[in-house]
Formats: structure tokens, sequence, C-alpha cells
């Protein structure tokens, strides 16, 4: 079964990112020289899927627009024989077929994915969450569809946390299976100091079989009234099995300040035109602070 369809939810409130996210969706705040949800959406054709389905909120017309070909633009660029420029906004119009699906209250992420039902239908599809940067050489969600092909089974991706911040994190706990991937046993969604041995966290890619709407359909609120993930997860977990992928690579929670300057400082490093000269930069900047 192939993966054909990415679900990228950009419908949060972005709270952590004000007051930088009150008019501009943390989606397209700039890491070097593009938006998040861009590298996001390069990833996804990087691995091979075929359609993006974004599930979007009020406020959030900008990350469509980013898509979007724009007329008007691309003739004033040719008219001044701006055609790389031009070539580059085609390019990210042409990445893939992006469609919308509203979110109409922000009920969690569990109820974002649950919303794109009608349109992923009855196949597995991925997930990545908007905010959440991979930096890898195989795009992180390839590597998830290939142990897909493998396990026909829903996936998250995992990464190890200090246990001081678990409480941040869905963990799960579970066996090794192979190599970085694991057969989940439970999960919890941000325990309680104490409440679980595992330092393996749950981050923003995702693999997910179509029984999960079901689930979704059938879950109650659980933390701050929204529909969690999570709970759906565990349930699909104990009904069918699923797997647990320690991917390969370094994951940035853009959504979050911290995350962010260190994402830039690291996509920084290794973009091709300004990473060398932002290499000696960055090497002067801690010899003189
Ligand atoms: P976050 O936990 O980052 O929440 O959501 P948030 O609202 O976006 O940001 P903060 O915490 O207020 O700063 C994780 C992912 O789930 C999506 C977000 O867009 C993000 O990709 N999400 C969350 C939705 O699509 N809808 C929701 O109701 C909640």
């Amino acid at each position: 079964m192939n993966i054909r369809k990415a679900v990228i939810p950009v419908a949060g409130l972005g709270t952590r990112f004000l007051p930088a996210t009150k008019a501009i969706p943390k989606e397209m705040l700039t890491i070097v020289d593009r938006p998040t949800i861009q590298y996001i959406v390069e990833e996804v054709v990087a691995s091979g899927i075929e359609q993006v389905i974004l599930v979007t909120s009020e406020g959030k017309a900008a990350i469509e627009n980013h898509f979007d070909y724009d007329f008007v633009l691309d003739n004033i660029l040719q008219k001044k024989n701006k055609e790389r420029l031009a070539e580059e906004l085609n390019h990210i119009s042409n990445l893939i077929d992006i469609v919308s699906v509203r979110q109409k209250k922000p009920l969690g992420l569990g109820h974002a994915i649950w919303s794109t039902r009608n349109v992923v239908g009855d196949e597995p599809f991925a997930v990545l969450l908007g905010d959440d940067l991979v930096l890898s050489d195989e795009p992180c969600c390839h590597q998830m569809i290939s142990l897909f092909d493998e396990v026909h089974e829903s996936i998250v991706a995992i990464q190890r946390v200090p246990k001081d911040q678990t409480s941040n994190y869905g963990i799960i706990e579970g066996q090794p299976y192979k190599k970085r991937t694991y057969k989940i046993d439970r999960m919890v969604e941000k325990p309680a100091p104490g409440a679980t041995d595992s330092d393996m966290a749950i981050i923003g890619r995702y693999i997910l079989r179509p029984e999960i709407f079901s689930l979704l359909e059938k879950t109650e609120p659980g933390h701050g009234g929204e529909i969690q993930l999570t709970d759906a997860l565990l349930e699909l977990s104990r009904q069918r099995g699923m797997y647990a992928y320690e991917f390969e690579g370094t994951r940035f929670d853009a959504g979050d300040k911290l995350g962010y300057l260190k994402a830039i400082i690291a996509f920084g490093l290794r973009h091709s035109e300004l990473g060398e000269a932002f290499r000696k930069h960055i090497k002067q900047v801690a010899e003189n602070f």
C-alpha cells in the first residue's frame, strides 16, 4: 500500500510564539530563506507523496498563498528580467498538489486530523506537524514510509529526551523490534514525574492507518478540553499494534522560541550558498562573546 497523502495540521493558535504570531502564522516564520512550512512540504515531496492536505484555521491564509501561483508577481519579475527569481517562485507553486480543510474550532490535534477523514479516505497516510522540522540526510517521512512497507501498521517517530522533559511529550513504552524500531506496549500523554521510566518521546511525524478516524470520532476530549491524538493512538495500538521509530536526523520544535533559534543555526550552517560564510561568522561570534 503506497502512502500517497500527507496531512499537515497548521490550525493551532501558536501562543508560545506570541507576539510574533499575532498576525503571522508560526509556520510562515522564516528559517534562513524560506518559511518553516516550505521545508515540511519539501520533505513530503522528497518522500514521494502525491498530495498535501493542510488543516487550516482563521488567519492562516498566508500559508495557502505561499504555495499558490502569483500571476501578477510572475509578470512583474519577467518584465524586470528577474527570471531566476520567477522560476524559484513557480517552483514553489508547482511542488505538489495541495488541498485545504478548515478546522472550525481549535479542539486539538486529534480533531484536526479527524477533520481530514473525507479527503484522506480509506488508505494509510502520513502526518507531519507544521512546526516540527527534521534535518536529516534521508527525509524523516521517507524513512518511516520504508518501515511501513515492512510492518503495515501505524508508526510514530520518536526521539530520546532528558528525563526532566518527558512531561512535555507523549511518551511510549515498548519492546525492541529491530534497529531503531520498537513495538509499542503503552503510551502516556505528558506523564507526571515518575509515571514512566521511558525517555522515548513522540515527535511530529506519523504514518497512520485509516482506522484512526473512527477511533478519533469516539475519543472524548482530554487534557485542556482537546481531542488528544495520543488517546486514539493508544486505542489503535491495542487493536492492531503500532511501532515507534527512532528516526535518523535532528528535530527542531520551530513553534518554540528556543527551538526556532536552534533551527536557524542548524539550517543556516547546512545552507548550500550561505553555509560557509555563516560557519565563519558563528566561529567569530563564539570567540568574541
Ligand atoms: P501545538 O501543541 O504546537 O499547539 O500543536 P499550537 O496551538 O499550534 O501552539 P501553541 O502551543 O499555542 O504555541 C501541535 C500541532 O497541532 C496543530 C498545530 O498547528 C501544530 O501543528 N493543531 C493543534 C491543530 O491543527 N489544531 C488544534 O486544534 C491544535
